[in-house]
């Protein structure tokens, strides 16, 4: 049995008084829940988070990571210093980064990497863009992305991860996969880990992520392969990501 994880990606919002607030908040909710919650503040409101989450069993992370160690990469952080900010995890290859960014699923897998090796738990976002869905390529993107990822760290570190399966036409757009749709894509993507190593299949969350909220995140967490939400806008009001977490 999988235990849920429904994590917050506040992307570039929030502040130093809504990161207390919402942890006020969710932390109370959270002593009861049987699931991992999880929150991804912008960088320098970490210092808040592990300041308001210290003791509870609300986990925080950063947004990205250098696939550097040091140096001179100017605006870069390293897994290293995020691990100093008290982050126990850390999203990587956000379909903003790739597409925004440039991030190739060669950087996303070396990020990848580089968390592992410095003990924070990465959190592998992947997903098609609606030309690729209408292509009929979303398999072989996602196929593509994952196992990049996989031919870097192989199985066993992979499952030491998190995969987001977050369909890049349902982001932000307040259009969401259908539960069926969701769980098409993650079942392929079970697959996939299963013919790398059948043991971590199993046990890896593959979570869904794209406008998800407290109206349709209870479907969507019915489906067998979908153990958890990456929760972008929804996550930023505090009581609506309850919502979430308590369908979960
Ligand atoms: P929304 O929930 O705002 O669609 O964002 C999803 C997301 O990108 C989470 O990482």
């Amino acid at each position: 049995m999988r235990r849920r994880l429904v994590a917050g990606n506040w992307k570039m919002n929030g502040s130093v008084a809504a990161v207390r607030d919402w942890c006020a908040t969710v932390v109370q909710a959270a002593a009861e829940a049987p699931v991992d919650i999880a929150l991804f503040p912008p960088y320098p409101l970490l210092a808040q988070a592990m300041q308001s989450l210290a003791g509870t069993n609300v986990q925080f992370g950063a947004q990205d990571v250098s696939m550097h160690a040091s140096g001179a990469y100017t605006g870069e952080v390293s897994a290293a210093m995020l691990i100093e900010a008290g982050c126990r995890q850390v999203l990587v290859g956000h379909s903003e980064r790739r597409s925004y960014h440039g991030e190739t699923d060669e950087q996303v897998a070396a990020k990848f990497a580089v968390a592992l090796d410095a003990g924070l738990v990465p959190v592998l976002c992947i997903g098609e863009t609606l030309a690729q869905r209408e292509g009929g390529e979303t398999d072989a993107v996602v196929g593509r992305q994952l196992r990049a990822v996989l031919e870097r760290v192989g199985g066993d570190g992979l499952a030491k991860g998190v995969i987001a399966y977050e369909p890049v036409w349902a982001i932000g757009t307040g259009r969401t996969a259908s539960p069926m749709q969701a769980q098409a894509v993650h079942e392929n993507i079970r697959g996939i880990l299963r013919d790398a190593n059948a043991t971590m299949a199993g046990s890896m969350r593959i979570l869904y992520g794209g406008s998800v909220n407290g109206d349709n995140a209870a479907q969507l967490f019915e489906m067998p392969d979908i153990d958890g939400a990456l929760v972008g806008g929804a996550s930023l009001n505090a009581r609506e990501f309850l919502r979430i977490v308590r369908t979960a």
